[in-house]
């Protein structure tokens, strides 16, 4: 990819978790690859941390280096990127400061992207510090998630950004959207003919998306707690997997066209009836337990957790999409935190033949599946049934194995980098719309509501299982259950 858009990217948030473990590394790689970035695009850090460039750079020497190229950093590569970064110091809660952030970047060239990695509390206030000087002009924004706790509070922030930067001006980041599988998806069903026939309710008997964690809440416990399970992981990135997996052939990979079926989908989710809640969501939180020999704590015990606290750490969902294509097939999605593996994948089950001349051995056998896997290791596997050698027609499941890593040896790119540059070189597609996020927070809100309003406290889990019991009595109830494969 070769570019000649130069930019100018202030970092708000410059010596937060999020810039030294992702951001600066990903510009780093973009750099090191050469031609992405455009020479003249320079990076301003604005933190209040550090009090000069000089100690700034000492910084991301001592903490953003370590995060960087895994197999050994190019010292030459480190050293030229170090002079993109420029360093403003200014206190984010005083608007007049911003004078000091315009005089400082007002001859730089190019675009402008304003990539807001600080609390959501803060967004608000840096938009319109940034209009009062006059910054919002020929510039881009950037959101982190979380955006709002809740649709009132999402739409807040929305709105208040809304009246500063147009939404073609607002990118905001889910980095799963990122992800290189999650761009292969729409590969794999808007490029080969032979799956989108089968892509339907005809075909398809159920749906399950996973997103496993092993990591508990490690330093974000405060965090965490006011959040949970189904406001970190399933407003964005499983609800936005599924929009993916689920949605119509877009007329072309343009921004909206993208976006607009997404939406659609997002729109089409039926509505959870409170009184079933029991039987289409279930909510737990880790205890003490065992992951990979090592014991790890309960979530209550955890730093900056209330140790009566009902936050849930787990959440396995039933969800049905109200259209055509998709009416009756069940879409199961769970997501937790301390699971006994890390892996995110999409599982499809075909449906079985509608006679099967082949007899008993061909039922037991199962049927097709298609297993998308997006991490750790990127993989399609679709499950076909065949004869197992020697006499008689005896039928075993056998696997297709496509591992991208073994096809595309070069050019795999980080999530963060690849989202970074779409934002410098003004693409959209892979940001979420404001429609598609309220569409989202709109679906959640009533399990939040019915979750809060019962009082009844998430069902336990011990680290290193898969969650708790009720989330396989619930596929059980529709004749299924979570894939389990060795990784
Ligand atoms: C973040 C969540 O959005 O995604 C974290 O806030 C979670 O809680 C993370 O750990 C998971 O991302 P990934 O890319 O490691 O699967």
């Amino acid at each position: 990819m070769q570019t000649d858009s130069s930019f100018t990217f202030v970092l708000f948030g410059g010596t937060g978790d999020l810039s030294m473990r992702k951001i600066l590394p990903a510009l780093f790689e973009a750099h090191r690859a050469g031609g992405m970035l455009a020479d003249s695009g320079k990076i301003v850090a604005v933190a209040r941390h550090a009090t000069d460039r000089g100690e700034y750079i000492q910084w991301v020497n001592e903490h953003v280096k370590p995060h960087v190229s895994k197999n050994g950093v190019d010292e030459a590569a480190w050293a030229s990127f170090l002079e993109r970064i420029e360093f403003v110091n200014i206190d984010l809660g005083k608007a007049e400061d911003f004078v000091h952030l315009r005089d400082a970047i007002q001859d730089l060239p190019g675009i402008r992207v304003f990539y807001l990695a600080t609390g959501p509390s803060l967004f608000v206030p840096i938009c319109h510090a940034l209009a009062s000087v006059g910054l919002n002009a020929n510039s881009r924004i950037v959101l982190e998630k979380p955006l709002g706790y809740d649709l009132k509070s999402s739409n807040a922030i929305n709105d208040a950004v809304g009246e500063i930067f147009a939404e073609e001006q607002i990118y905001r980041i889910d980095h799963y959207l990122g992800k290189e599988p999650v761009q292969n998806l729409l590969a794999l069903r808007f490029g080969n003919a032979l799956f989108e026939p089968l892509w339907r309710r005809e075909w398809v008997e159920s749906i399950q998306i996973t997103i496993a964690e092993e990591l508990g809440v490690e330093a974000r416990g405060d965090f965490y707690d006011n959040t949970g399970a189904l406001r970190d992981m399933v407003q964005n990135h499983l609800l936005q997997l599924l929009s993916i997996v689920a949605m119509e052939p877009p007329h072309s990979m343009d921004s909206d066209s993208v976006r607009d079926e997404k939406l659609r989908v997002l729109r089409a989710l039926k509505p959870i009836d409170p009184r079933d809640i029991g039987k289409v969501a279930v909510r737990g939180q880790y205890h003490s337990g065992v992951i990979r020999g090592t014991a790890v704590p309960a979530y209550a015990t955890e730093p900056g957790v209330k140790p009566e606290s009902a936050t849930e750490t787990f959440v396995a969902l039933k969800v049905e999409i109200e259209n055509w294509r998709w009416a009756g097939v069940p879409f199961f999605l769970r997501t937790g935190k301390r699971l006994a593996d890390r892996v995110a994948e999409i599982v499809v089950n075909f449906r079985a033949v509608p006679h099967s001349a082949l007899g008993a051995s061909a039922l037991r056998a199962g049927a097709n599946r298609l297993v998308i896997r997006l991490q750790p290791n990127e993989t399609i596997r679709l499950y076909c049934l065949a004869k197992q050698p020697g006499e008689g027609m005896n039928l075993a499941s056998v696997h297709l194995d496509l591992a991208f890593d073994q096809f595309f040896r070069e050019g795999q790119m980080e999530a963060y980098q690849r989202l970074l540059l779409d934002v410098i070189n003004g693409r959209l597609a892979l940001f979420v719309r404001r429609d598609e996020q309220e569409a989202a927070w709109r679906w959640v809100e009533p399990i939040l509501n019915e979750w809060k309003a019962s009082n009844k406290p998430p069902k336990p889990y011990a680290s290193g299982t898969w969650g708790p019991a009720a989330s396989s009595a619930m596929l059980a109830q529709h004749g299924t259950c979570w894939l389990e494969e060795e990784n």
